[in-house]
């Protein structure tokens, strides 16, 4: 049932203020803390953390890792399932290891949870099919709460995921003495204002539509970002590729002069995901280097960004403004949002699109 939408994708989009907020209901306590799953998880036994995914999933442990290492002091180490199962790497003493997966059914992720069984003190996965495999070979596995994920590209399992290992890098700072009580108060504000954000955030689509009927003349498109937003930019751009079948690619901001920027051209529209925050100047040259080669820059950023980057840009999409630690989440609407329109605008096949199945179970 696709409630009115036109596609499972658009639901899922749009359904995405709700579902965060049961899932946010899971796991935070109304009068303030994080609750987990018995026998809870103890971050101060710990000093590695290995986040194992596909696709997706990967993306959101990218983010994962500036959200661990930047509140909780933990080293975070990421892998894609594919390459961490072959590479059988070494497992320092006092590691856990946490797998994400929609499905739960993914074969690389299944395959790498079972080679760190018995070498992690722990291992946790955050998945949406809570009856999957990974879910029932981890010791503890966390449910996204996001509802059944029709359409082949994941949207709100993403956003859910996220929230999920937030709330765990602000358990894992509060258990290891890392941040004072005032700052994980604020970060855990921010963190309850998210559903509320993504429902304001929503309204960027009629943007959103109109600038995709011009993505969808390209044939190459670049995504840029820093920090933790460059995680977004691998997202947008894998998502625009799997359903408009349009070339994407994404870089670290500042890995543009080391190559990409040959690529700059006024045929290429450079998508540039970044909202205010203590890295936003650093951006703003990298958009000037694209600007002065001829590139159309269309820069997703919030009101403050949009005065700041001011002249010159080619589109902009403007959003609330929000935490800078949890912007990750709120970016993540325009990225799908693009994605969808471009592709509806191609006339693609959104919710099903070519080659690709929802659940990857062999290799
Ligand atoms: C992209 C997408 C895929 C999945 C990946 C992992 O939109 O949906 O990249 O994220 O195949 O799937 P799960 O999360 O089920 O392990």
């Amino acid at each position: 049932d696709k409630a009115g939408h036109k596609h499972f994708m658009a639901k899922e989009i749009a359904e995405q203020p709700r579902v965060l907020a049961d899932a946010m209901a899971h796991y935070l306590r109304p009068e303030g803390g994080v609750v987990l799953p018995e026998p809870g998880i103890d971050f101060a036994s710990i000093d590695r953390l290995t986040l194992v995914a596909c696709g997706t999933a990967f993306y959101a442990c990218n983010v994962a890792k500036y959200w661990f290492e930047q509140i909780a002091r933990l080293p975070v180490e990421i892998d894609v399932a594919s390459e961490f199962r072959y590479r059988e790497p070494p497992v320092a003493p006092r590691s856990a290891a946490l797998f994400v997966s929609q499905s739960g059914e993914t074969a690389d992720t299944l395959a790498a949870l079972r080679y760190m069984q018995g070498k992690a003190e722990t291992v946790l996965s955050v998945v949406n099919v809570t009856e999957s495999s990974i879910a029932r070979e981890s010791d503890i596995a966390l449910p996204i709460l996001a509802g059944a994920e029709i359409g082949v590209a994941s949207t709100k399992a993403f956003t859910c995921q996220l929230l999920v290992l937030g709330t765990l890098a602000l358990e894992a700072a509060r258990q290891r003495g890392t941040l004072g009580a005032e700052e994980l108060a604020r970060l855990e504000a921010g963190l309850r204002a998210l559903p509320g954000l993504i429902h304001q955030g929503l309204t960027v689509e009629a943007e959103c539509q109109r600038i995709s009927r011009q993505l969808a003349e390209a044939r190459d498109i670049l995504f840029l970002g820093r920090g933790r937003m460059y995680p977004l930019a691998l997202e947008g751009a894998l998502k625009l590729k799997e359903i408009s079948y349009i070339h994407a690619e994404a870089y670290a901001s500042g890995e543009l002069k080391h190559g990409p920027i040959a690529l700059i051209d006024e045929h290429v529209p450079v998508v540039v995901i970044a909202p205010h925050d203590e890295l936003f100047d650093k951006t703003v040259s990298n958009m000037q280097e694209v600007m002065a080669r001829g590139g159309k820059v269309l820069l997703v950023t919030d009101a403050k960004g949009a005065e700041v980057a001011g002249e010159g840009v080619w589109e902009q999409i403007v959003l609330p403004e929000i935490d800078p630690f949890w912007a990750p989440v709120l970016y993540a609407v325009p990225a799908q949002m693009l994605a969808y329109h471009t592709a509806v605008s191609k006339g693609t096949d959104v919710d099903q699109p070519r080659n690709l199945a929802k659940s990857v179970t062999v290799e």
